[in-house]
């Protein structure tokens, strides 16, 4: 079997696996107990907090544990328009986010707030310009994604940050979840950027957790409240077993970091170089400068996407549509839509998505795979 859907999800590691297992087993009481079963898992938890933040080079107290990447991009969005609903009810951000950015702008434009999107070019990427001429006196909240889910674009956040400098109200937030261990550090966590979203189970962590990093100083109001577990910001009963496996989830994804990086862009690479030479095939990603290392989105043209995906499904070779939320429901791609690119090329786009442990090997078996497909496919039309 080949794995390149990594992008949807990531198989849990079997260390963190584990230790889901022995917390579960173990340390199973509630971190706001007051008795001793209470205190020991407050202090794993704790202790989850300051690994993870050691590991961002951030303050523990500026972590704070979320359900996953939907709940992140929520928080900040609509966090954001409730405190600082007073200062102003315009939002920015960009016209290839995930939905769960744009279904919350979405709704909050349903309430009275005015959103603007940020057009993209051909490779997917917003201008500096059109985010400078965009800013206005009212503007509470500007949010990029990192990393472009469906195609893998790199979005210039150093450029947007040093722009942002000039406007220090304004909350600037980063979608990171196909961001984190990819090489790009340092752009997600300069001193300008006030929020980041993280999902776990896009790095070998299970379905069901995340965080958000918040700047110490950055209010957003909460959404869930309750019993004010995360200093009163976020409420509910902290899901420890998954928090203490995402702490280790993130110190193994970290670990290799510059190794792992290049594995990905290598065997990246390897389908690029193959595929991009067929006369009847359209790349979105491109094979380098400006893409992250590990998603690679081209399209047979005249073949419909969910066709090419079954037919390497018959190869056990497990790829997919441009996302994973989009594919079943058969829309077009909102990213290949905001770069213009016609709809019957659109539906022949497909996702390929790697992760450190894929091999040269596997990219070679997808491509001896794709000839014999593509010649098939030429035949039918
Ligand atoms: C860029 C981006 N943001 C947010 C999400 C949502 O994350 P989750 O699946 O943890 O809710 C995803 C999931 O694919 C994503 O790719």
């Amino acid at each position: 079997m080949i794995y390149f859907d990594n992008s949807a999800t990531t198989k849990v590691a079997p260390e963190v696996l584990k230790t889901y297992q022995t917390v579960s087993e173990k340390i199973w009481g509630n971190p706001s107990s007051l008795h001793a079963m209470g205190e020991t898992a407050f202090n794993l938890l704790e202790q989850s907090r300051k690994q993870i933040a050691d590991l961002l080079n951030v303050k523990p107290h500026e972590i704070f544990f979320t359900s996953g990447g939907t709940e992140g991009d929520n928080w900040v969005v609509k966090g954001t328009a409730i405190e600082k609903r007073t200062f102003g009810k315009h939002l920015i951000t960009t016209a290839v986010e995930h939905p769960a950015i744009t279904n919350s702008m979405e709704q909050l434009r349903r309430l009275g707030y005015d959103i603007t999107y940020l057009p993209v070019d051909k490779e997917g990427r917003i201008s500096i310009k059109d985010l400078e001429a965009a800013i206005r006196p009212d503007t509470i909240l500007v949010s990029i994604m990192a990393v472009n889910n469906e195609i893998g674009t790199l979005q210039p956040i150093k450029e947007a940050s040093d722009v942002l400098k000039k406007y220090p109200k304004i909350h600037f937030h980063i979608d990171a979840v196909q961001g984190i261990g990819k090489g790009i550090q340092s752009a997600i966590f300069n001193d300008r950027v006030d929020f980041v979203t993280f999902s776990g189970h896009k790095f070998h962590a299970p379905r069901g957790i995340g965080f958000i990093y918040a700047r110490e100083g950055r209010r957003i109001a909460p959404l869930m409240t309750g019993g004010g577990q995360e200093k009163n910001q976020r409420s509910g009963t902290e899901n420890l077993p998954a928090i203490a496996g995402m702490a280790k989830a993130l110190r193994l994804l970290l670990k290799d970091e510059p190794a792992n990086v290049k594995q990905q862009q290598t065997v990246k690479e390897t389908i690029f170089d193959h595929v991009s030479k067929f006369k009847n095939v359209t790349m979105f990603t491109q094979r380098n400068d400006g893409f992250a290392p590990h998603i690679l989105c081209f399209a047979i043209n005249g073949v419909r996407g969910e066709t090419v995906v079954h037919a390497f499904e018959r190869y056990n070779i497990f790829i997919s549509t441009t996302s994973a939320c989009s594919s079943k429901k058969q829309v077009e791609s909102s990213t290949l839509a905001a770069m213009k690119t016609p709809d019957d090329i659109a539906t022949s786009a497909i996702r390929v998505s790697l992760d450190a442990d894929n091999t040269v090997a596997e990219a070679e078996e997808f491509n001896k795979v794709f000839d014999k497909l593509y010649a098939e496919f030429s035949k039918l039309n």
